[in-house]
């Protein structure tokens, strides 16, 4: 896509690319960026149709056959676990007059038949079967196209550009360990819960990068968080805990990191492949994202032997954040529906020999994130109906509490400037 093409449908009432140049650092981006039309396709264009997205886990396809449907912004993709076991990504858009092949969310397969007439494709994407057609007709000409997908230690994630950003490597390469102990690919779904928040995708990012929200929004999840690791200003009552907090964080690192849990902040959300991750301890030693702070399943995940192993949390750009604790993994992905529709969905995670109702209620281990994404839908629809107003003017961000809401707002402008200048 051009410049002219992507600013295009904006031209009559705004030019994009003056909406981003004028882009004023440490402020929330201008009302068109929440409410435009014309913007959220070029969202569509310049955000999730070139960079990597993270749209599920391993486990969901932990069969030959499994498969895993989702909707990237009108461009329907098929995860598919091969009869190698290997995991493959397709348009799920038939070579024949292009019906969608899988209508349902997830199912199993044994080979990949359009519902329209039948034509049949192993699940490596190849067509083996296709009735009535001319003489000469070549089945090897028409395969599934292919839909780049990586697997970041049981974390999926795809690109629908043909040219995906390369750096993806850097961050599998300093993520994995980090990842590793916990091993996603042994573990199960626990529960998925899917919610549509009634605003602009950006203002759910924007949202999930700060917890200067949490105190007064948060009352189930701060139950296990120090506030110390929100972020606060040197002049507040928070302040005078800093030094004890830093100690506990060192402390923890330290026992963390002989245990073989990489725990140090990486913070690269700048990078065409943003992301940023660390361990961060629960208050005093509490175990697990849990109303009580209890581990969740009795039954650890992987390589960890010892229940308070804190919180490993990663957040990606554009559409992703994780917290991997010691009993579960929770697990959150986004997907923008319109310019003010959102999917969230929610996965947990537990060992696949966990036992529901033995080692591990549903009720007790979604708790605390289903009422902090219902506390947080809320939140993203007041901003949608507050930018809405003509009142609405960028406001600044807190140097304290919103560097990271920074990071996202300034990755998403670069992102767009060089889609612009690249044409
Ligand atoms: S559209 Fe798929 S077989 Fe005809
Ligand atoms: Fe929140």
């Amino acid at each position: 896509m051009n410049h002219r093409d992507l600013a295009a449908p904006f031209a009559q009432s705004e030019n994009l690319a003056g909406l981003v140049a004028r882009r004023r650092p440490g402020y929330s981006l201008e009302a068109p960026f929440y409410l435009s039309d014309a913007i959220f396709q070029a969202d569509m264009e310049a955000i999730f149709s070139r960079h990597w997205l993270y749209v599920g886990v391993a486990a969901e396809v932990a069969e030959a056959g499994d498969y895993l449907t989702v909707d990237v912004g009108g461009k329907p993709v098929l995860i598919v676990r091969d009869d190698d076991g290997a995991i493959r990504a397709f348009h799920n858009v038939c070579r024949h007059r292009g019906s969608r092949l899988c209508a349902e969310e997830k199912g199993t397969l044994g080979n990949i038949v359009c519902p329209y007439h039948q034509w049949t494709y192993t699940l490596s994407g190849k067509l083996i079967f296709a009735d009535h057609m001319a003489d000469g007709f070549d089945l090897e000409h028409h395969s599934l196209k292919a839909v780049h997908l990586k697997n970041l230690a049981g974390l999926l994630f795809v690109c629908l550009s043909d040219d995906p950003p390369a750096d993806f490597d850097d961050m599998a390469a300093i993520m994995t360990p980090y990842l590793a102990p916990h091993r996603l690919e042994e573990c199960k779904v626990a529960a998925t819960v899917d919610i549509v928040e009634a605003g602009n995708w950006k203002l759910t990012m924007e949202n999930n990068r700060e917890c200067y929200h949490c105190v007064a929004n948060h009352p189930e999840l701060t139950r296990s968080l120090y506030a110390y690791s929100y972020g606060f200003s040197p002049e507040s009552e928070l302040a005078r805990g800093v030094a004890e907090y830093d100690a506990i964080v060192k402390d923890s690192h330290a026992r963390w990191e002989a245990d073989g849990l990489p725990s140090g902040e990486c913070e690269r959300l700048s990078d065409v492949t943003g992301f940023r991750t660390m361990r961060m301890p629960l208050i005093d030693s509490g175990q697990s994202q849990t109303m009580n702070t209890e581990a969740a399943c009795t039954r650890l995940l992987g390589d960890i032997r010892e229940a308070a192993s804190g919180g490993l949390s990663f957040w990606t750009q554009p559409n992703s954040w994780h917290h991997f604790m010691a009993d579960h993994i929770v697990s959150f992905s986004v997907l923008p529906l319109t310019a003010g529709s959102t999917l969230v969905r929610t996965r947990w995670l537990v060992h696949r020999d966990a036992v529901e109702g033995v080692d591990y209620k549903v009720e007790n281990l979604t708790r605390v994130w289903n009422a902090t994404n219902d506390q947080d839908r809320r939140l993203v629809e007041e901003s949608q109906l507050g930018v809405a107003s003509p009142a609405y003017r960028p406001g600044p961000y807190s140097p304290h509490t919103e560097m990271l809401v920074e990071k996202f707002s300034q990755w998403y402008i670069d992102r767009l400037a060089e889609t612009l200048d690249g044409a």
